[in-house]
């Protein structure tokens, strides 16, 4: 639900702010929670528990950073997100969908709603740049003319319209990358989950997927980074979740800049 009136100048402010004030901006005048994880714990099979009573939410337009030690917890805490795991207790909430009592005919529904892109972008070697973009599509019967208007708009937002023929082999691994967040937001998603997306990339390239990912957020997606790179999360100055050994440590909020 958006707080302030519905006008033209609240529609148009957060383009004009820079970015710690667009978030604090966003923050207080937006209310649509995408996000919001109340006392959720996850106990595997093996009596291992990944999280314990994690409490946090994450707005529309929200561009956060999860990070932690391997094995803190960051990669479940994005797979309870795409319902492939669930709560052991407390409550989960993604976009409108009640994670605790979603059915098998609804996760599907649930999982086009949101992009992921993973460290191995998993492009297939076999099919060209525009029709790796497009299997998401294909799968779910997208009409030709209209699959091929929305795979070359996700191609432009990445950059890489022209090198829709390419082959994956052709591409460096950034561009590798941006050809998997276009495939992540083929669909247009309000979501994207992102896990350790710049792990084989070098800085410059980092930087490059990230920017894609601030570009999203500008347009009100609500993103959610597991990563590593506390050089990158430092220079970027975004809100960041800290995760230890299952538990939320801290939750970082970006600095307001002067
Ligand atoms: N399917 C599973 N069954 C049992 N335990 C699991 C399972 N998946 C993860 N774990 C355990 O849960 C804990 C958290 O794992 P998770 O993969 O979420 O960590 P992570 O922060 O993503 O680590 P990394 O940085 O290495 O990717 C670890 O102790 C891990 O061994
Ligand atoms: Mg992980």
């Amino acid at each position: 639900m958006i707080c302030g009136p519905f006008t033209l100048k609240n529609l148009l402010t957060p383009f004009f702010l820079n970015d710690s004030s667009r978030y604090n901006y966003i923050a207080k005048n937006t209310a649509l929670s995408m996000i919001k994880f109340d006392s959720v714990s996850k106990r595997y099979a093996d009596g291992q528990e990944a999280l314990s009573n994690i409490s946090f939410e994450l707005s529309k337009g929200e561009l956060a950073f999860i990070t932690g030690h391997s094995g803190a917890g960051k990669s479940t805490l994005l797979k309870l997100i795409l319902a492939m795991e669930s709560p052991s207790s407390g409550q989960l909430i993604a976009n409108g969908v009640n994670l605790n009592r979603i059915s098998g005919n609804q996760i599907a529904k649930h999982r086009r709603q949101i992009g992921t892109v993973f460290q191995d972008h998993q492009l297939l070697h076999d099919r060209s740049v525009f029709d790796n973009v497009a299997l998401p599509l294909e799968i779910c019967g997208y009409q030709p003319k209209e699959a091929r208007r929305r795979v070359r708009a996700a191609l432009d937002k990445v950059g890489l319209l022209k090198k829709e023929r390419s082959f994956p082999e052709a591409l460096s691994g950034g561009e590798q990358q941006r050809v998997g967040i276009a495939r992540a937001v083929v669909n247009r998603p309000s979501i994207i989950l992102a896990d350790e997306p710049t792990g084989n990339l070098d800085p410059v390239l980092s930087a490059e997927v990230i920017k894609v990912f601030g570009q999203f957020r500008s347009v009100g997606v609500c993103l959610l980074v597991a990563s590593h790179d506390a050089a990158l999360i430092e220079r970027l100055n975004c809100r960041t979740l800290v995760l230890d050994s299952g538990k939320l440590l801290a939750d970082q909020k970006p600095a307001v800049q002067p």
